[in-house]
């Protein structure tokens, strides 16, 4: 079958647009090196700038600046402009202690995991951020800029405010709503923490987001772990917000 010929969802599930996107995500990070008068990679529309100083991330390319939101251990996050979309870009970086090749297969099978569970949740009901795209090369992934708050947040400010019971109530139904069916459908979230959920400006809605620990299994002890640390991440707020697990 010709390319023209091939059925749209074919290329939509295919390699086609992730590598497509990719590539346009690609030549945005060598437009903030040439902004930033940093050195070019040696493939440019293929790699992230290599001396691209994260602690300064703030860089403005003209058409959409890319903004360090976090810089964890494994990865880190940028707010950037996706073909005029708000999005975040999430990049794993290779840990240098590690032998290149194994370090290369591992980043690569933990991006893959994390996409493929945060997927796996979106079918089971739970609402996360689109993902628009993986890039195997430049171990990315692409999603939706979910316009809210953490719960972290929310629950600080109930603390220096006072607990609106009505809206914390919706808040431990969401919550609970959303595990019921990640276990239900056998996935386990494995960071149940309240800056792992966001919660929706404009419809209240609770998305789940950091699906990098993430693992298949029906197991009610890898449940229960999932829940334990829930726990002690809502226990651990109340000095700052009072007791939320009421
Ligand atoms: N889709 C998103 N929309 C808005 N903010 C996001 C999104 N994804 C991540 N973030 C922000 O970036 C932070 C880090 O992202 P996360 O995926 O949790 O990475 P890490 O594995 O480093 O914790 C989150 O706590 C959240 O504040
Ligand atoms: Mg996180």
């Amino acid at each position: 079958m010709g390319w023209s010929r091939r059925p749209l969802p074919f290329l939509l599930r295919g390699s086609i647009l992730p590598s497509l996107i990719s590539v346009r995500v690609a030549a945005h990070l060598a437009a903030v090196a040439v902004a930033r008068n940093l050195p070019l990679p040696a493939s440019p529309s293929r790699a992230l700038p290599l001396s691209f100083n994260i602690m300064e991330a703030e860089a403005d390319s003209g058409n959409g600046s890319l903004i360090l939101i976090k810089q964890g251990a494994e990865a880190r996050v940028f707010e950037f402009s996706f073909v005029g979309r708000r999005s975040v870009i999430k990049e794993r970086f290779s840990k240098k202690y590690r032998h290149p090749t194994l370090d290369s297969k591992l980043t690569l099978k933990h991006l893959n995991a994390e996409a493929r569970c945060m997927t796996k949740a979106r079918r089971l009901g739970v609402r996360t951020p689109v993902l628009y795209a993986v890039d195997p090369v430049l171990h990315t992934l692409t999603f939706e800029y979910v316009e809210g708050s953490s719960i972290k947040d929310v629950f600080l400010v109930f603390g220096s405010h006072g607990v609106i019971e009505e809206r914390l109530d919706n808040i431990a139904s969401q919550i609970g709503d959303a595990i019921g069916k990640l276990h239900d459908g056998g996935l386990i979230h494995g960071d149940l923490t309240t800056s792992n959920m966001l919660l929706k400006h404009d419809t209240n809605h609770l998305v789940l987001i950091d699906f990098g620990l993430s693992f298949t299994s029906t197991l009610p002890e890898d449940k229960a772990v999932d829940l334990y640390v829930l726990e002690r991440a809502l226990l651990s707020m109340h000095s700052s917000c009072g007791n939320v697990m009421d």
